[in-house]
């Protein structure tokens, strides 16, 4: 015999000759308890199973029902204030209530109770206390104490109790079952479950299929989806806030090509051109036309500090300067590329100083992949011209910047680069590990950078990585969990980006 999967396992957990209950039988086939109703149920349709009913009363006190239980009926008290104010004799009514402790409704409670229950009688405006009624023998007084305790009470008072809200009656059908004889011998002819399908399709409800099947359940307790919403990348967040806050300082936006001319990405910073960084090694080269919309003066002058250097006393690099490898294009390695471009005129036309410019845009540099360096990262670039500049600028710059990210620990270590005199690094500390990491690179460009473009004041700039903002903001240690392929998905979709 096929029967559905709930049923085979109440009538495997019922037996001929013990009855068992509703709540036995789910315990024991752990299924609900109205699942097993529902089996037993077409069980006892089929035959396989009897079911007898019993209702069982249960009785639950009311909160005021407590509450008397704990501090005795109104009318009892009532009955007790009466004989102590009068000594056995009728006291005027507010003398009694007022010494009673009985207060709002409970006056009217107590008063309605005390004639019906024989405590005395009331007489114009006395209260007359009856000596022969003994509080100690009240039945209902008496059946609160014993539904407290558990104990069961006899029906009238019961009644009594219900018509004044003390107590709460329920029943409950208690609904036992045995195996009939046609039920012991299906378990002996084997019983199994029926196949569960859980789509209703239009072919079962044109062969009549679907009145023969069991339906799986609905499981209403399944964890839904959840539904997220998109959101934008922490590092893109972080990146808009920082142009608000270099906005805010008073700078302006650079834009430019990712892909440029080795001429502005390192010629211009009087980078030798036998520089390891311009190797192959470290430069993404692209095969394509070199780049001819150069201004042919400014190609003359930076040609000329390179071989010459600039000023009376200038020196160059002594080697040759091929405009060919100038022109060459390859993705940039750092944005400074940009400030050359700005500095120089070519973007928006010559700039007199105070200017204040910045980029945070992407660069490439063909690293070796690691916690701390992708083979693309964003660079928060950014230059000042002005007359004389000092060192104390510079950091007073970073300081006011780092802090709008709540970032007050900078330090600052003397460095090299070709392009700037003097040249920092920056370090913060991060916050769980504890670690100084190098967070940028800074410095005064040098003449040889800024008097072929044309530029007679000073200007201090940086690259700082927006990454190791992040870093140092969010505590993440490991590049790689915010950015690219191997990304931490849960944490970039819980960290709140701060505002
Ligand atoms: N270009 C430098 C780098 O990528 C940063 C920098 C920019 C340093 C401007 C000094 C001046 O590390």
């Amino acid at each position: 015999m096929r029967l559905p999967e709930s049923q085979v396992a109440v009538l495997n957990a019922a037996s001929a000759t013990d009855e068992r209950t509703i709540a036995q039988l789910a315990e024991a086939t752990d299924q609900k308890p109205e699942t097993v109703t529902g089996a037993v149920f077409d069980l006892r349709d089929e035959g396989l199973v009897s079911v007898t009913e019993t209702t069982e009363e249960s009785v639950e006190l009311t909160d005021e029902g407590v509450e008397y239980a704990g501090e005795g009926l109104p009318e009892v008290r009532l009955y007790r204030a009466a004989l102590d104010a009068g000594d056995g004799d009728a006291v005027p009514m507010g003398q009694v209530i007022g010494a009673s402790s009985l207060g709002g409704p409970q006056v009217d409670i107590a008063l309605s109770n005390f004639a019906r229950k024989g405590y005395g009688h009331i007489d114009s405006g006395e209260l007359a206390p009856d000596a022969d009624a003994d509080p100690d023998a009240d039945e209902e007084a008496a059946a609160l104490a014993a539904l407290e305790l558990g104990e069961s009470v006899d029906g009238d008072v019961l009644d009594q109790l219900e018509s004044r809200n003390l107590v709460v009656r329920h029943e409950r059908t208690i609904r036992a079952v045995t195996l009939t004889d046609e039920g012991v011998t299906a378990l002996m002819e084997g019983v199994e479950a029926a196949e569960t399908v859980d789509r209703l399709t239009p072919e079962m409800l044109t062969s009549g299929e679907w009145e023969d099947v069991e339906f799986t359940e609905y499981n209403v307790e399944a964890d839904a989806p959840e539904a997220r919403g998109g959101k934008k990348h922490i590092l893109r967040q972080t990146a808009d806030r920082v142009k608000d806050v270099l906005t805010g300082m008073g700078f302006a936006e650079m834009e430019g090509p990712h892909a440029d001319a080795d001429f502005w990405i390192n010629d211009c910073l009087f980078m030798p051109q036998d520089h390891p960084a311009r190797t192959h090694w470290d430069r993404f080269a692209l095969d394509v036309p070199p780049m001819e919309d150069i201004p042919e003066d400014l190609i003359d002058n930076v040609r000329d500090a390179h071989l010459n250097g600039v000023g009376e006393d200038g020196d160059g690099y002594h080697s040759p300067w091929s405009e060919d490898f100038a022109r060459a294009i390859a993705l940039r390695g750092h944005t400074t590329s940009l400030s050359m471009r700005y500095l120089s005129g070519h973007e928006v036309g010559e700039l007199e100083p105070p200017q204040r410019y910045f980029s945070v845009e992407k660069v490439y540099r063909n690293d070796t992949l690691d916690p701390t360096h992708l083979l693309e990262f964003y660079q928060i670039e950014g230059w000042v011209m002005a007359e004389d500049l000092s060192v104390r600028d510079l950091m007073g710059t970073f300081e006011e910047f780092y802090s709008h990210f709540g970032i007050t620990d900078i330090q600052f270590k003397p460095h090299y680069n070709p392009y700037t005199e003097p040249s920092f690094e920056l370090f913060g500390r991060h916050p769980e590990t504890g670690e100084l990491i190098e967070i940028g690179n800074s410095g005064m460009f040098r003449e040889e950078v800024l008097r072929p473009l044309g530029v007679e004041c000073d200007v201090m700039a940086w690259g700082l990585a927006l990454e190791r903002l992040l870093m140092l903001m969010y505590g993440f240690d490991d590049i790689r969990d915010v950015h690219g392929t191997m990304c931490d998905l849960d944490l970039l979709r819980e960290t709140e980006v701060l505002k």
